[in-house]
């Protein structure tokens, strides 16, 4: 699913670049272009980011 529409970005797309390394909106901003539009997903953007976060953190233990 579309997290940002301004830049086609999806959760997909967010989920790969947390498992190559990025972890917070800066990161996904600078590699991805993802809430630098209007802004609106900036939230949820996170969310996906956080949750993506915790696979990560659950299959590296
Ligand atoms: S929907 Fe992401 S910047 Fe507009």
């Amino acid at each position: 699913m579309y997290v940002c529409i301004c830049k086609a970005i999806s959760d997909s797309d967010i989920n790969e670049a947390v498992a190559r390394g990025a972890e917070t909106l800066s990161d996904i901003q600078t590699s991805l272009g993802a809430a630098t539009g209007c802004g609106t997903c900036a939230d949820f953007a996170r969310e996906v980011i956080n949750d993506a976060l915790l696979r990560r953190l659950t299959y590296a233990a």
